[in-house]
């Protein structure tokens, strides 16, 4: 079925994975094994993959390159990039509701999931980072939209991790904080390296969010205040684990991926 091709190119094409892989090293910090919540992890892919379906769209960012392969629209045309991205939405909620672990944990996983989708989450901040095209940013609106369109998935995906490895409620909420924070850390990166990297290099356009007035970190503060802003973040992110109790290589060596990464 076409559809299915569709959901398949956006999905399959080569990300990084960051999201499902925070989901199992948060569920591996609280002890469980990382196999334990591929579910979940999965279904935290396709919500992020059906963002970046409809934030290409020409009526979001107009993007024609994404993983390093023509935008789902461009590829198979606007309807089907619409539609394929709502199926893939459907799929994140029935592949995270068939989870093993019990239904109250299973349950409390799902309404993180779509809250962190929903009007208060994803989907608020696209609409704000739309709105705020053209405008002159100011820092509280970037807040808004930057703890909005990536933070909230990010912290879902380390909150699941947590809530699906059977942490404590002092661990879940020590992952969800660290993932609030890397969230804002990765989104500053992914604004630095639109003004600072290629398109070869990202796989996506690159100064697309200079030439849409898009309001972005180094648009407000310049290139080396985002750094600043960046690291602190992650300082705060790495604060957060230690405040919990918990210990992961893993989780610190992603913090510092989250900014050092070159695309
Ligand atoms: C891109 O996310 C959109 C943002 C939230 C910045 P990623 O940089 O994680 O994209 P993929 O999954 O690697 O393609
Ligand atoms: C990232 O938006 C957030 C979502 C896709 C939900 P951007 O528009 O900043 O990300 P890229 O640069 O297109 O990946
Ligand atoms: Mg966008
Ligand atoms: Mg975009």
């Amino acid at each position: 079925m076409e559809l299915h091709a569709a959901m398949r190119y956006s999905c399959l094409a080569p990300g990084k994975r960051l999201r499902p892989v925070l989901c199992m090293a948060s569920a591996e910090a609280v002890g469980a094994s990382r196999e334990s919540v591929i579910d979940a992890a999965c279904a935290i892919e396709m919500v992020h993959c059906f963002s970046l379906v409809h934030d290409d769209l020409p009526a979001i960012d107009n993007d024609d390159l994404r993983r390093g392969v023509p935008t789902l629209h461009v590829k198979y045309g606007e309807a089907l990039a619409i539609l394929a991205g709502d199926a893939l939405f459907a799929l994140a909620f029935q592949t995270l509701a068939a989870s093993a672990q019990s239904s109250d944990q299973v349950v409390d996983a799902v309404l993180k999931l779509t809250i962190a989708s929903g009007s208060n989450g994803l989907v608020g901040g696209e609409v704000a980072d739309v709105q705020s095209e053209g405008k002159a940013p100011d820092a509280d609106t970037l807040e808004f939209i930057h703890s909005r369109k990536t933070g909230a998935l990010i912290a879902a995906s380390c909150e699941i991790g947590g809530i699906l490895g059977g942490g404590d409620p002092s661990q879940i909420q020590g992952l969800k904080e660290y993932g609030e924070r890397i969230g804002l850390a990765f989104q500053i990166a992914d604004d630095i390296l639109n003004e600072t990297s290629t398109p070869d290099q990202l796989g996506k356009a690159a100064g697309s969010d200079r030439e849409r007035r898009k309001a972005t970190f180094p648009s407000l503060y310049g290139l080396e205040e985002s750094r600043r802003r960046a690291d602190r973040a992650i300082e705060d992110a790495l604060s957060a684990l230690a405040e919990a109790e918990i210990e992961s290589e893993m989780l610190s060596e992603l913090a510092r991926y989250a900014v050092d990464r070159l695309h």
